[in-house]
């Protein structure tokens, strides 16, 4: 019997992806016209990006949840890993989480580019489900260690940017003055790892992440680039390991590692050492600043829930002001998908109407974006609403290699902006400056905001 009282939400559920893929046509065609007599460009430019922005993504996307729910195109979206030429593209939330579950038919493809960063191994995150990947991440989970977040690591995000916050004259360029170094300043104090100096780790860790998980097409200049980074940022690491080896070991993530290599740990020889943190370096500055700035945009463009995420940081309110952050990255996520390689023939949605057969080495892009859209998962999932549950969210990926920094990120983001939530009368400065700003990287630089001080 109970499949008849949940018929009508699953029919209303239905209606919803019918109405959202309706919605999604009109809108685009609406955009279509709009290109055919707009300025500037060519017509096709002035469609890519409208369809590009993240409003056109959740479009794109709506539409294909209703249409082809799973779109396998003869294309070869990504140039940079080796594949077939078939690319496909899920985009209902059951069919991402059984993507990104099933590590042995969906394997990670970033192995080439992560050894060509270390000039030798791979790193775990380029790593298919091995006892290897369980070594090197077991060691890593034992050096930044869950307990640190309550008591390490908010504690110094909210003091950082509290301080710099304090210090600034009523306007402020949030990614270069705020979030990027506070992202740096965590490398330092909490992981030991500082770079040379704060310049120089942002521009090669968001290089290399750029490198790793952006650069779909390969651009040879590019790869120079972040090759030069790659060499700089390990010759650095190795001065920085020797010179930290001759001193009493400090408690810190390097420090960790460092005595776990003095036990002679297996997996934790100074090399390894030196490739687990460059991975985790690479994951967490230009991620948690970007992040930061994405969710602080949407709030901006948003009156009602900018307004209420001030309010909750100005009274102290971190569960709501938490809330109305991860809200707004559910419609802003730093990655709208996921890819991985098909490792064997293999199929999406199997059994279903939808199903669709993949071959051996087709890429297969999970959207995370789309699934954290999708009428049939996510009640009332156009709206903007701070009462989902956190499992509504799929923002640092899923399955074996979801986010490292997971526990991290949730608690760094809401601590990272509180303080200048906070200031009475925030605003985006006029014009341009008031905009995101990514100076030719993928990744906000720059986002001028003005406050009553
Ligand atoms: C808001 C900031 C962040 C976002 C949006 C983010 C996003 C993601 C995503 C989507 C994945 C999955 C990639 C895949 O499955 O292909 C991932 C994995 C990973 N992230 Fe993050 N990340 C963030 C912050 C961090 C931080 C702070 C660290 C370091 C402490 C980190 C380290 C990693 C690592 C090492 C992996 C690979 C995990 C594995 O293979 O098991 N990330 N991240």
């Amino acid at each position: 019997m109970h499949w008849l009282f949940n018929l009508p939400s699953a029919l209303w559920r239905r209606l919803m992806l019918l109405f959202q893929g309706v919605a999604a046509l009109l809108w685009l065609i609406a955009r279509g016209i709009g290109a055919l007599f707009g300025r500037g460009g060519t017509i096709g430019s002035r469609l890519g990006a409208a369809i590009a922005s993240p409003a056109g993504q959740r479009q794109v996307f709506a539409l294909l949840r209703l249409f082809q729910p799973n779109l396998v195109l003869k294309r070869r979206i990504i140039a940079a890993y080796p594949n077939n030429g078939i690319t496909a593209i899920a985009t209902r939330r059951a069919d991402v989480v059984d993507i990104l579950g099933r590590d042995a038919d969906f394997g990670v493809v970033y192995a080439p580019r992560m050894e060509k960063i270390t000039a030798g191994e791979n790193f775990f995150l380029g790593m298919q489900d091995s006892p290897r990947y369980t070594r090197d991440t077991s060691n890593m989970r034992l050096v930044v260690r869950r307990d640190d977040v309550p008591s390490i690591v908010t504690p110094y995000v909210a003091n950082a940017a509290a301080e710099i916050v304090a210090m600034v004259p009523g306007v402020i360029d949030v990614p270069k003055a705020l979030t990027q170094p506070v992202a740096a300043g965590l490398l330092d104090r909490y992981f030991g790892t500082p770079g040379p100096s704060e310049a120089a780790i942002a521009e090669w860790t968001t290089l290399l992440f750029w490198y790793l998980f952006i650069d779909l097409q390969a651009d040879p200049a590019l790869d120079a680039r972040a090759e030069a980074a790659a060499a700089a940022l390990r010759s650095w690491m190795d001065g920085h390991i020797a010179e930290r080896r001759s001193q009493p070991h400090r408690d810190d993530v390097l420090g960790r590692c460092l005595a776990m290599g003095d036990a002679a740990m297996p997996g934790m020889r100074d090399l390894d050492i030196r490739n687990n943190l460059i991975g985790l370096m690479i994951g967490e500055l230009p991620t948690l600043s970007a992040a930061a700035n994405l969710a602080l945009d949407e709030l901006l463009d948003r009156p009602g829930p900018f307004a209420a995420a001030c309010a909750a940081a100005r009274d102290g309110d971190d569960a709501t002001l938490s809330a109305h952050i991860f809200e707004a990255l559910r419609f802003r996520p730093l990655n709208p998908v996921i890819y991985r390689r098909a490792m064997h023939d293999t199929a999406i949605a199997s059994g279903k109407l939808r199903r669709r057969r993949i071959a051996k080495d087709s890429i297969v892009m999970a959207s995370n974006l789309s699934a954290m859209f999708d009428p049939l998962a996510i009640p009332d999932a156009a709206s903007f609403r701070v009462d989902r549950p956190w499992e509504s969210y799929m923002l640092w990926g899923h399955g074996m290699h979801s986010c490292f920094g997971g526990h991290i990120n949730r608690a760094v983001l809401p601590a990272l902006l509180k303080p200048l939530l906070a200031q009475p009368n925030l605003r985006r400065a006029a014009g341009v400056r008031g905009r995101i700003d990514q100076a030719g990287t993928p990744f906000p630089q720059h986002l001028h905001l003005e406050f009553d001080s």
